[in-house]
């Protein structure tokens, strides 16, 4: 069956139906979801429960993985597999992680506004999360549409950002969240790197606004104007109009392209299992 696809905002977030992700997809497949991406942004598959072999495997049509922030953080992968990404609550021994757990600290950022890897170069280019265990309340993910953000700002705001470079550096939010304990190595692990505030998404030659919590100050700005800067900038991209939030099923998989969006996680009961993994693409094709 070929690839279908529902939009669920007029040109952001669509359903994907068709494809058996759990096998190999035909070139047209993946041009068929590539095309796909670079309109909407956000595809929803549901009912695509996938082994970790197989969620690497469809991944790897997309382009060479990526291992964020375990760069710094080297823990044992409870997964088995190092570019399987552990988006969860669980700890080593596979019981739900006290709230003191480091790990709880990786998960709380998760619900701040990024784009997955913005923090490094090549930055990620989409991420795909399968949902294999949900608590009963809260814990949705929601996505902002970075391209209508841009759209609609005023052409004065358009003009003063238009040329401006953001400073983006991977520990940033953790030291938001009061996360501070690294070791001068991990700090220089990944060291910032700086990306244009306006940026033209390759795939639809549109405009959109490269923010999020990663982007820690503005180039040649003080850094309490440039803080202020992507605050407002972020305030403006997250209000109600340009957010889709996802309401998880198990066996659900969710593609976005970090280059022209933001997710965050939403609040759930850190004493209920969540776990999802996540595959992510470098941005190098
Ligand atoms: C991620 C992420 C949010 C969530 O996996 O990259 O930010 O809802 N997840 O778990
Ligand atoms: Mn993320």
């Amino acid at each position: 069956m070929p690839l279908t696809i529902s939009p669920i905002h007029h040109d952001f977030v669509a359903r994907a139906e068709g494809l058996d992700l759990s096998q190999p997809l035909a070139p047209g497949d993946v041009e068929a979801i590539d095309h796909a991406m670079d309109t909407y942004g956000v595809l929803v598959f549901r009912k695509q429960p996938l082994a970790p072999e197989a969620q690497l495997a469809f991944a790897r049509h997309f382009g060479p993985l990526d291992l964020g922030l375990r760069k710094v953080s080297r823990s044992a992968n409870r997964l088995h597999h190092e570019e399987l990404l552990d988006i969860s609550n669980v700890d080593e021994q596979g019981r739900v992680a006290d709230r003191n757990h480091r790990k709880i600290v990786g998960n709380l950022a998760n619900q701040l506004w990024h784009s997955d890897s913005s923090f490094q170069d090549p930055a990620a280019r989409y991420s795909m999360l399968s949902a294999a265990v949900l608590p009963d309340w809260g814990g949705e993910t929601e996505f902002c549409d970075l391209r209508a953000a841009y759209d609609s700002l005023p052409q004065r705001l358009k003009s003063e950002i238009e040329g401006l470079q953001a400073e983006h550096y991977a520990l940033h939010s953790r030291f938001m969240l009061g996360d501070d304990q690294y070791t001068e190595e991990q700090r220089n692990a990944l060291p910032p790197v700086t990306w244009p505030l306006v940026r033209t998404h390759p795939g639809s030659g549109r405009k959109l606004l490269f923010i999020g919590v990663h982007a820690s100050r503005i180039v040649d700005m003080t850094v309490a104007e440039g803080r202020m800067l992507l605050m407002d900038l972020l305030e403006h991209a997250t209000q109600p109009q340009f957010v889709h939030r996802h309401e998880w099923q198990v066996g659900d998989l969710v593609i976005w392209d970090n280059r022209c969006t933001l997710h965050r996680g939403r609040r759930y009961d850190l004493s209920a299992r969540r776990e999802l993994r996540r595959t992510t693409t470098l941005d190098v094709r």
